[in-house]
């Protein structure tokens, strides 16, 4: 696991500088409780509390007394998030502590959004990072949210690494990482052994590529409900034979973002010692194109023994998804968790903010979406609708792995994982976009974790913790 030294807390110390959060509406009465210098100052630069409006004030010996940070009102903080991670960008180098009224803050948000304002992506060059730290803030738990940073941060750069650094091999051995970090037991299962041990999909979908595919399976802990997590791990999509054009492959290197979440979140859980009996399942390929590329039209057929016709080699997530699945529901777990950057569909739908999730369980979903809420990681639920199955049965196979007419390509693929579920009741899938295209504050530009926040919330109410 790369290190990320600004993405923890500052100690406390007597030096720190006050930094104050004005809302809009407190101004008036934040100012007039002010010294006169600093409110001759503030009038002068025209601050009234506009949301992340950032000034660091001097005493009379140029020394820094207190850093001042608009809040905005409540209509303009809505039309984002982590707003005061902005404070963190703006900063000149220092220690920081939040002051003041902060009775109008999430002084949660705001210490986990400073921290994640604290991420660089510097492993090929030196990139400029932020100079502030703050301190915790009282009543919050720093060493959970630096844990849970942790997490994000593996997530990130996971999706950062581009495929030339991250094939599945190189997804393997940052897996046996985070195991070993944490003393789980990994077990690996790759290239022709796929065939033996009944892994056809997976096998299919990789074997175009010198770099073989594999599964790769982690356990870790002994007591509690079960949870088994699958993300997807294409480590490049080409799209295969149905090769992508070139501004729909440009991003691809992501296509291992719902493996990347998933060990992020499994980060989490096990640092933070959950009472859990933890499995992690990635199938790790690349969708390469080559002689020896499965192709449209062929009929494969899966671990769990349905047929599926190929009608599109570029809806190749269901596929690995669908025998790691498959594998996951013939030990029912107490809850079962797929995430994936599996359809373009999700992203017309939602756009890059949002992660839908499906669900048949009201409660959970529920539970999900407003614990997304409170931890500032936005869940919107989709349904496993039904009526739509139909769509996914085509002529000569059980299965259909790209529906034609275009309709609702992100619920029917949800449909298709859903029919390797069998017997787990508990089944949530997330179909996550895992790319932050325009920098916001606490999220840079590129790979970003979706999902796992609010999951890593949810659990206690899940599982009964
Ligand atoms: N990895 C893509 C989905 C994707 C594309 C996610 C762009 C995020 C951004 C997936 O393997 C794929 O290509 N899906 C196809 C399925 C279709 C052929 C049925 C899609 O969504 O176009
Ligand atoms: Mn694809
Ligand atoms: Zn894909």
């Amino acid at each position: 696991m790369q290190k990320h030294p600004q993405m923890t807390f500052a100690k406390d110390s007597k030096n720190s500088i006050p930094l104050q959060i004005v809302s809009k509406d407190a101004f008036q009465d934040w100012i007039s409780s002010q010294p006169a210098p600093i409110v001759a100052w503030l009038r002068t630069i025209g601050f009234d509390g506009a949301l992340g409006d950032v000034h660091l004030l001097p005493d009379a010996q140029g020394i820094p007394v207190m850093a001042v940070m608009g809040f905005g009102t409540s209509k303009s903080r809505i039309r984002g998030r982590f707003h005061v991670a902005r404070a963190a960008a703006a900063l000149p180098a220092g220690v920081y502590h939040l002051a003041g009224d902060l009775s109008g803050i999430d002084a949660s948000e705001a210490a986990l959004g400073w921290l994640l304002a604290g991420y660089k992506f510097d492993r090929y060059a030196e990139q400029s990072n932020i100079k502030a730290r703050l301190v915790a803030p009282d009543g919050v738990d720093g060493k959970t949210l630096e844990i849970i940073a942790q997490g994000e941060a593996l997530t990130r750069d996971l999706i950062n690494t581009p495929s030339s650094d991250l094939g599945p091999s190189e997804l393997q051995v940052a897996f046996e990482a985070l195991a070993n970090e944490h003393n789980a037991a990994v077990t690996v299962i790759a290239g022709d052994d796929l065939l033996t041990q009944n892994f056809p999909m997976i096998h299919a979908v990789g074997r175009a590529s010198p770099r073989a595919p594999r599964l790769l399976d982690m356990r870790w802990g002994d007591v509690g409900p079960s949870l088994t997590l699958v993300g997807k791990g294409v480590c490049f999509d080409t799209g295969g034979l149905n090769i992508k054009p070139g501004a729909s492959m440009g991003l691809m290197k992501k296509d291992m973002g719902g493996s990347a979440a998933v060990m992020g979140l499994a980060h989490m859980i096990m640092a933070l010692g959950l009472k859990i009996r933890l499995r992690v399942l990635v199938p790790a390929v690349e969708n390469a194109i080559g002689g020896s590329a499965f192709r449209p039209q062929d009929i494969l057929t899966s671990r769990k023994g349905l047929t599926v016709e190929i009608n599109n080699t570029d809806a190749e997530g269901r596929l690995v998804l669908a025998d790691a699945l498959a594998l996951a529901d013939e030990e029912t777990p107490d809850l079962l968790i797929s995430m994936a950057t599996l359809t373009g569909a999700a992203r017309v739908a939602v756009g890059p903010d949002l992660a839908p999730f499906f669900t048949e369980d009201d409660i959970v979903a529920t539970a999900l979406k407003s614990a997304g809420n409170s931890v500032a990681d936005p869940l919107w639920q989709l349904p496993f609708w039904d009526p739509y199955e139909p769509m996914i049965e085509p002529g000569i196979g059980d299965l259909d792995n790209a529906p034609k007419g275009g309709f609702a390509g992100t619920i029917t693929a949800a449909l298709f994982l859903r029919r390797f579920v069998e017997h787990t009741p508990n089944y949530v899938h997330f179909d996550i976009y895992g790319w932050q295209p325009t920098a916001a504050p606490a999220r840079a530009k590129g790979g970003v974790g979706q999902g796992t926040r609010a999951i890593l919330e949810a659990l206690p109410n899940l599982l009964n913790l």
